[in-house]
Formats: structure tokens, sequence, C-alpha cells
């Protein structure tokens, strides 16, 4: 790694596994690691709980707790996801380059490569060695959820495409052999297993526990059908990443992960799933799902177990889902549909990226061209609100954002209303109906881009206010460091 003047990295070498980037978080004061035992059933949720709940996005960390008691694993969650600052060291660069390496990624993806043995399957384990139990699997929301759950990577395959879907399904934990997973229809993962049992055959199905950070983050983008997550991933890393063959199943799996479970999904074989704390803040009901067997447990030598927190936002999930979806939107209008008014994108840090607030910062070519931007992206995305604001606007700063519509937006005129939208997620609270069917939910676009030019900033001019810096300075009043929102506002003044 190499230190910047802004006292982050650059990376030299990618991480080639979780506990590379663990170690980096520790080196940096992201990490804290506990030694005191802890009981899975409710205390390193409820911890995380605080966490989300009571510190700001620049003052989370992530969390080991090295001893849970049970089992011989050390548990991690929220080093990922902890905030903007652990998301950017996951791709080993700055806070404010992160869309930049997203879309690059995205463009320049990288095939995996296959590889005979892999650290991932050092031990095996297989029929009455299989114990969930061993591993120390969380319960995410205590007192209220039905068991432990896993929260992290699902492999699932096309038998007729062949390709490879990576996704996070919750699974719930039956018992020690068997799961049941949150596949719902329309998801991917879903498809892919459909498309086995459709023929009558058991569908391969695998959890990627704690894999190179590229992986995770990769995994949350919602990208087309067919098009594999670990190509992104590839892209993120720089370089291939490693495959192998599971060993029980016909699916390819990271190699560098710490622990993979590998099961299979019969015909006809489902259970109850929930409830489960959702990530918009309630608790989701129980629904019928697929039931897996468990084939095998295969992992490290000195495996790390890793899942995600998730349910009341803010949570990891909500972070890392919206931080790589900006750049797979910002991707979709740039490059694929060629809008190069568009400068970047920001969707709120607390709503997982669906159903969330989209803020778009562009310059408008033409009148009018701020809704059309938005509308597109309400009809292409899960977003339910769009705000499209001038690239004079630092989207990330809600001081500045409100200043935006403040002062350039006026409800009557620049709001677009789109209604009847039907995007069947059952998790938006808001369009529940009382005996639980899904009803349409509506759409906004929020213009709030310049329509005139309103004159001159009411700032001193630039020059005046940068050797007030130094007066600031010689009067011994306390430092600050210069927010994005100030350099852009006197840099026009
Ligand atoms: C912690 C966490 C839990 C998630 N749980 C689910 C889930 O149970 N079901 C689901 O459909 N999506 C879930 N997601 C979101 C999907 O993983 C994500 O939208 C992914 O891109 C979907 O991939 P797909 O388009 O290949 O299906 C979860 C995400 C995270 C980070």
């Amino acid at each position: 790694m190499i230190q910047t003047a802004g006292g982050w990295i650059v990376a030299d070498m990618p991480y080639q596994r979780m506990k590379d980037y663990l170690d980096e978080l520790d080196r940096r004061g992201l990490l804290r690691r506990i030694a005191a035992p802890v009981d899975r059933a409710w205390q390193p949720a409820c911890l995380a709980k605080w966490m989300y709940q009571a510190l700001p996005d620049d003052e989370r960390f992530g969390l080991m707790f090295e001893h849970v008691i049970g089992s011989r694993i050390p548990l991690v969650t929220g080093a990922l996801g902890a905030s903007t600052h652990t998301y950017a060291a996951a791709l080993e660069i700055e806070p404010d380059r992160i869309n930049e390496k997203l879309m690059a990624a995205l463009i320049n993806p990288i095939a995996p490569r296959s590889v005979n043995t892999a650290p991932c399957q050092e031990i095996v384990n297989e029929g009455e060695k299989v114990r969930l139990s061993d591993l120390p699997i969380p319960t995410w929301t205590p007192g209220k959820d039905a068991a432990p759950y896993l929260t992290t990577i699902v492999v699932t395959r096309d038998a007729n495409g062949g390709f490879q879907n990576m996704a996070v399904y919750r699974t719930q934990v039956l018992d020690d052999r068997s799961v049941v997973i949150n596949l719902s229809p329309g998801r991917h993962g879903f498809r892919c297993v459909r498309s086995f049992l459709d023929q009558g055959k058991p569908a391969p199905i695998a959890w990627v526990i704690a894999a190179e950070p590229a992986v995770h983050i990769a995994t949350v983008a919602n990208l087309v059908y067919g098009s594999e997550e670990v190509h992104f991933a590839g892209g993120l890393k720089g370089e291939p990443i490693e495959l192998v063959k599971a060993t029980t199943i016909d699916l390819r799996v990271p190699a560098a992960a710490e622990i993979i479970i590998e099961g299979e999904i019969h015909p006809g074989e489902t259970a109850n799933e929930g409830p489960f704390g959702e990530f918009a803040g309630f608790m989701g009901p129980v629904g019928e799902r697929p039931r897996a067997r468990i084939r095998a447990i295969t992992h490290r030598r000195d495996p790390i177990y890793y899942g995600y927190t998730s349910q009341m936002p803010p949570s990891e999930s909500t972070v890392i889902q919206s931080l790589t979806n900006a750049g797979v939107i910002l991707k979709l209008l740039r490059h694929d549909l060629g809008e190069h008014s568009v400068h970047d994108v920001h969707i709120d840090l607390t709503f997982g990226g669906l159903l969330a607030h989209g803020v778009v910062a562009m310059t408008p070519a033409y009148p009018g061209h701020g809704k059309r931007v938005g509308r597109i992206l309400t009809d292409l995305t899960p977003l339910k609100r769009v705000t499209v604001v001038d690239a004079d606007v630092d989207i990330r700063d809600p001081v500045h954002l409100e200043w935006a519509m403040n002062s350039r937006f006026d409800p009557a005129r620049d709001t677009v209303i789109i209604d009847d939208v039907y995007f069947p997620l059952h998790m938006d609270p808001s369009i529940r109906t009382a005996d639980g069917k899904l009803a349409p939910g509506s759409k906004m676009v929020i213009d709030a881009t310049q329509k005139i030019d309103a004159g001159s900033f009411s700032l001193p001019p630039r020059d005046m206010m940068l050797k007030a810096l130094d007066l600031w300075r010689d009067l011994g009043l306390p430092e600050f460091r210069i927010p994005r929102r100030a350099w852009l506002r006197i840099d026009k003044s």
C-alpha cells in the first residue's frame, strides 16, 4: 500500500483474501477486535445495531468478535460497509474516487481464472462432519428473528445458459444440514434455481463466506441476468478472481474465500422462512421458500466467518448496496445511454439502493433535460425518488443539497409524479395493503437544476476568501477542513 498526502492508500497490490483487508482496516483504526466471549444469540447483533443507530458514517468501524462461545471461528461484521471510508478501503482507493473505480470495472470486466486447488478447500467436511452450528452464525434481530441467518454471497447457476449468478439472499438455518433461502421470483438466483427444478433436477447452490472484498462489492450490483458478477469483481480487483470447482456440486466458487457451504435444492422441497428483520426497518412476514440440503462445508485451516449486518437502516447492507449501485447507475447513464451531461450519482446510504433516494449531478443541455434524466432513472432502476441538481452542488452534502432544493426548485413546476408504477417489492411498507397484497406504488422526480441564471453568489470574491484563511490562522482560530461545498461556491464567487 502507498500512503497519499490525504492519508489514504492507493493499492500497489490487491487484497488476496479478506484477512489482508481486515489487517489494513486494523492499521487505520477502522476495525475493533473484541476478545471477550460473546453469545451469538444476541450480543454481536445488538452491538452492531448500536454502531449503526448511534454513530455517524465517518465514525463507524468493523467489528471482529474473536471469541464466539461454542465456535472456534471468529465472527466479523460491518467491516466492508461500516462507512464510505471502509468501503473505499475495500476498493483500495480514496473515498472520492468510488464511482470512478466502479465505472472503470464495469466497463472493463476481467474474466475469472479456474484453479484446481484452493485455500477455501484446505479442510473438507462432508456427511456427519457437516455441522452449521460449528460456524458462528448470529441471530440478527434477537428476540424476533426465527433463527440464526447466513447473510452472505449465494452462488447459483443457470442450467441452460451455464452462467453463474452471485447475490446476497438471506438464508435461515433450519438445522445442522438444512436451510431455507429467501429466494423470491424475479431475483436472478431464483431464475437459476428454477432452471434446474423445471427439468426435475436438483439445483446446486453455494454460500461464500468472506471472499476478497472485490467479490463482496460486485455481488450486490444490480446487473442484467446473465452478466456474471464475478467478471465485475475481477475488474475491481484488477486481476482475475480465482474460481475452484466445489467438492460435491457442479458450481465454481471463489478459491480465496474463507468458508464455502455447498448445497442442493431438490424439486418440491420448501419450508417456511422468517420472520426476519428486513432492510427497510420492519420485521418481514413468514413465507414459503426453497429449502436446501447442505452437502459439504469446506474452509481454510484458519477461517474467519463474515456476516453482513442488515435490518433497521442505516446498516452495512444499505451502505454497500447504495454505494455500489450508484456506480452501476452512473455507468448506465454515461456509458450505456451516452448521457455525458451527467457528472455524478449518489444514493442515500440509508435504504439499500432499492426504493431509495437517488441524486444526480448534471449540466442540463436544454429545458426539461433534468426531468428527462430523472424519468429515465425512475423507469430503469428501483429508486423511488430521484433528485436532479446542477454539477456545482456536492450531492453527498445534505447542507448543499437542501440549499439547491430551496433556491432552485419550484414544487409545482419542477416535480414529476409517476403514478401506478408497479414494482413488486413487498418489503416497501408504504405500499403494503391491509390484506398483505402488493399495491402499485409511485415514484417522484425533483428537478432542482437552475432554470435561469440567478446571478452571482453572495460570498466575497475568491481571492478575498483565500486571504481571509491566512487571517483566520494568524488569529489562532480553530483549524477546519474546507468542505467541498465551500470550494464549489468560492470558485464561482
Ligand atoms: C445483507 C443483504 C441481504 C440481502 N438479502 C436479500 C434477500 O434476502 N433477498 C433478495 O432478493 N435480495 C437480498 N439482498 C439484495 C441482493 O443481494 C442484491 O440486490 C443483488 O444485487 C440481487 O442480485 P440478483 O439481481 O442477481 O438477484 C440482500 C443484500 C444484502 C447486502
